[in-house]
C-alpha cells in the first residue's frame, strides 16, 4: 500500500468513527432548491437564498442536536454560507460535534429504453467538486437512485445502470478520501405491497454491491442509505412497524455485506411517527452485523419546519421541535420508543 493510499484510509476510518457512534444518526438537509421549495411552501414560506440560509443555520445550530445527530448532509449552497455572526455553516455544524457532508448527485433524467425509469447524473467532473467541497470542510457526500415500482418497473437496465454509476461515484469518493453515502431509494409511491416492496429492493441492493465490488470499493468505509421494506402509500393496508423490521432485516441479511459499519434508513415520505416507529422495530430484533439508524430528512425536519413558518421568533420552537425528535429517534435506536 503507497503512503497516499494510508493516509486516505486514515482519513475514511476517522470519518467513519466520527459518523457511526451508539445512539446517532444523520440528519438529512440536503434538498435541492426545487424540493426544498416544496417543503417552504407547505408552511408558507418562500424559497429565497436567504430564507434557506436562515432556516438551516438555525437547525444546525440546534443546542443539544449534536447529541443525537452525528453528521448533517448540506446542499452545495449551504457549504459557503455563513450564520447570522459570520460563521460559516460547516463550522457551526462542527462547533455543535456534527461532521459535515455533501449531495452530489445532480439529479435525475428520465433513462432512455426504459418507460418511466430515470437515472441519477453527475459523475462528469466529480473528482474536482469534491476537493472543493472538501476545502469547505465536507467530509463525506451523498449520492441518490431512485427506483420506481410498477408491475413492470424498474427495468433490468435502470436496475444495472443506476447501480453502476452509484459504484463509480463510491470508488472516486474513496480515491479523494471522503466517506460516500450510498443510497439507492426504491420509492414508496404507489399502490404495491411490501412483498413487491422487498422483492425490488432485493434485486436493487444486490445489484449495487455487485457494481460496488467490480470497482473495488471498500465497504468499511461507506454507509448505505436505503429505503425500509414497506407497502406502498397507496397499498390497501399500510405495513405495521413489526412487519417493516421482519421483512427490512430479511431482505438486507440476503443482500448487505457484514462489511458495512451502519444502514441509514431514509424515511422517504412516512411521517415522522410512523418512520420512529418503524425505526424503533427494526432495533427491537436481535442484533445485527450493521448499526440500524436513521439519516432521516422529512422525518426530522417536518416538526421544524411546522413549528417555524417563515417568523424568526419562531426560533427556539424549531429548534426545540427538531431536537425533540431527534431525540425520540435516538430512543428508537436502542428499541425503547413508545409513541
Ligand atoms: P427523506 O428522509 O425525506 O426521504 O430524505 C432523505 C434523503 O436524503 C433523500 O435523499
Amino acid at each position: 500500500m503507497s503512503t497516499g493510499q494510508a493516509n486516505n484510509e486514515n482519513t475514511l476510518q476517522a470519518t467513519i468513527e466520527a459518523l457511526v457512534q451508539p445512539g446517532k444518526g444523520i440528519l438529512a438537509a440536503d434538498e435541492s432548491e426545487k424540493t426544498i421549495a416544496k417543503r417552504f411552501q407547505s408552511v408558507g414560506v418562500g424559497s429565497t437564498v436567504d430564507n434557506r440560509r436562515w432556516y438551516r443555520s438555525s437547525i444546525i445550530a440546534a443546542p443539544g442536536l449534536g447529541d443525537i445527530v452525528s453528521g448533517i448532509i448540506f446542499f452545495e449552497e449551504t457549504l459557503t454560507q455563513r450564520a447570522d455572526d459570520g460563521t460559516l455553516l460547516p463550522a457551526l455544524a462542527a462547533h455543535n460535534g456534527i461532521v459535515a457532508g455533501v449531495k452530489v448527485d445532480k439529479g435525475k433524467l428520465p433513462l432512455s429504453g426504459t418507460v418511466g425509469d430515470e437515472i441519477t447524473q453527475g459523475l462528469d467532473g466529480l473528482a474536482h467538486r469534491l476537493t472543493q467541497y472538501q476545502r469547505h470542510g465536507a467530509r463525506f457526500a451523498k449520492w441518490r437512485n431512485v427506483y420506481h415500482v410498477t408491475a413492470t418497473s424498474p427495468s433490468r437496465l435502470a436496475i444495472a445502470s443506476n447501480a453502476e454509476v452509484l459504484a463509480r461515484y463510491a470508488a472516486i469518493c474513496q480515491a479523494q478520501g471522503m466517506v460516500p453515502i450510498v443510497e439507492p431509494e426504491v420509492l414508496m409511491d404507489g399502490d404495491h405491497s411490501i412483498d413487491r416492496c422487498a422483492e425490488i429492493t432485493e434485486a436493487v441492493v444486490h445489484e449495487v454491491f455487485h457494481a460496488l465490488h467490480r470497482h473495488g470499493v471498500a465497504l468499511e468505509y461507506m454507509l448505505l442509505k436505503p429505503n425500509m421494506v414497506i407497502a406502498g402509500k397507496d397499498h390497501l393496508t399500510p405495513s405495521t412497524p413489526e412487519e417493516v423490521a421482519t421483512y427490512t432485516i430479511r431482505c438486507f441479511r440476503r443482500v448487505v455485506p457484514a462489511a458495512v459499519p451502519s444502514i441509514n434508513f431514509l424515511s422517504g415520505g412516512q411521517t415522522p411517527i410512523q418512520a420512529t416507529a418503524n425505526l424503533n422495530a427494526l432495533n427491537s430484533l436481535s442484533k445485527q452485523p450493521w448499526a440500524l439508524t436513521f439519516s432521516f430528512g422529512r422525518a426530522l425536519q417536518e416538526p421544524a419546519l411546522d413549528a417555524w413558518r417563515g417568523d424568526a421568533a419562531n426560533e427556539e420552537a424549531l429548534q426545540s421541535a427538531l431536537v425533540r425528535r431527534a431525540k425520540l429517534n435516538g430512543k428508537a435506536l436502542l428499541g425503547a420508543y413508545e409513541q
